[in-house]
């Protein structure tokens, strides 16, 4: 028996946690990319169809991060036989939920199963940020937790740079969107080349204290350890809007902390219970709605696997 066809689900990520500008992120289970993947007689990674992007997305292979993925990963592998992509798309594009890194990596994850799985997890890691890298270049905040799923700090490109973290216990999220776009490109563009020493000295504090905390379990120091970002956030704040607003209704609601998901605009909020995540939802979804803008909200927890294959076709 050959395989013909495989299928794989990558999930939402949550890059930077405030103070690890790319470097930490967590996965959360819903939504995601799915990706069916097929041989194909034309040579290279073409895309069959993509669905749930409003016709947004680049078709061309070259510019698509699932392509990207899905190639170097064959490469990787010595493949040389054609493949065809079939890609779902339950992730807005330019949200801050990791969008082209959860293609990139269901793009990768779903070769690797049409191949029989010839490379294993980690190995997946450089296909997947070079697909990522099409979007935003490389940084492995969103790929990493979107891969190995739970809190990751991700130090440099490959498996054995990437580091699992404890996710404390009554870790609760609530993640809400506004339906803006920001693109990462221009949300990456708007930050500083450089800094300070004196702002580096307390960027650096910030992130040893929110690293302690997430090996504590101590989230009332996680949630402050990750707001204590004086470099990304006031940068990116004016792309954002309502930030303050929402923040402080999250807080009104309890709240612990609140930050900016990734490049934005989704905003996530740290939570000590599941009642508290889904008020602190509510209220910042309220925010836009009173602003005219509509939003989505999710209550979450992390996700502790990341992507995985769905189904699998012989013949
Ligand atoms: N660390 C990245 C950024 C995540 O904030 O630009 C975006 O994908």
């Amino acid at each position: 028996m050959s395989i013909t066809a495989a299928e794989a689900y990558a999930p939402a990520t949550v890059a930077n946690l405030g103070v690890g500008f790319d470097i930490l992120g967590l996965a959360v289970a819903e939504p995601g990319d799915t990706i069916r993947a097929e041989w194909s007689d034309t040579p290279g990674v073409t895309i069959a169809d993509i669905t749930g992007d409003g016709g947004k997305l680049p078709r061309e292979s070259a510019k698509n991060t699932a392509c990207v993925a899905a190639q170097s990963a064959l490469k990787l592998a010595g493949e040389t036989r054609g493949v065809r992509l079939t890609i779902h798309k339950g992730l807005p594009a330019a949200s801050g939920l990791g969008s082209s890194a959860a293609s990139a990596v269901a793009g990768a994850v779903a070769v690797n199963a049409l191949m029989g799985e010839p490379l294993s997890r980690g190995d997946l890691l450089p296909p997947s940020l070079d697909g990522e890298a099409v979007a935003s270049g490389y940084h492995p905040d969103n790929v990493a937790p979107c891969l190995f799923g739970g809190i990751t700090l991700a130090v440099g490109l490959t498996a054995d740079r990437v580091f699992s973290l404890p996710v404390p216990e009554n870790l609760h999220l609530a993640l809400v969107t506004p339906h803006i776009e920001v693109a990462t490109a221009l949300a990456r563009a708007a930050l500083p080349a450089e800094i300070p020493l004196k702002q580096m000295v307390s960027q650096t504090a910030s992130v040893a204290e929110l690293i302690h905390a997430i090996y504590t379990g101590d989230l009332d120091l996680m949630a402050a350890a990750m707001e204590r970002d004086r470099v990304i956030e006031p940068a990116r704040e004016h792309l954002m809007p309502f930030l303050r607003n929402v923040r402080a209704a999250a807080k009104r609601a309890g709240a612990l902390g609140m930050v900016i998901s990734g490049a934005g605009p989704t905003l996530l909020a740290v939570c000590n219970s599941k009642s508290t995540a889904e008020a602190a939802a509510a209220s910042m979804k309220a925010v836009y709605e009173l602003e005219g803008i509509g939003a989505t909200a999710q209550a979450s927890m992390v996700a502790h696997d990341g992507a995985r294959v769905l189904r699998i076709e012989h013949k």
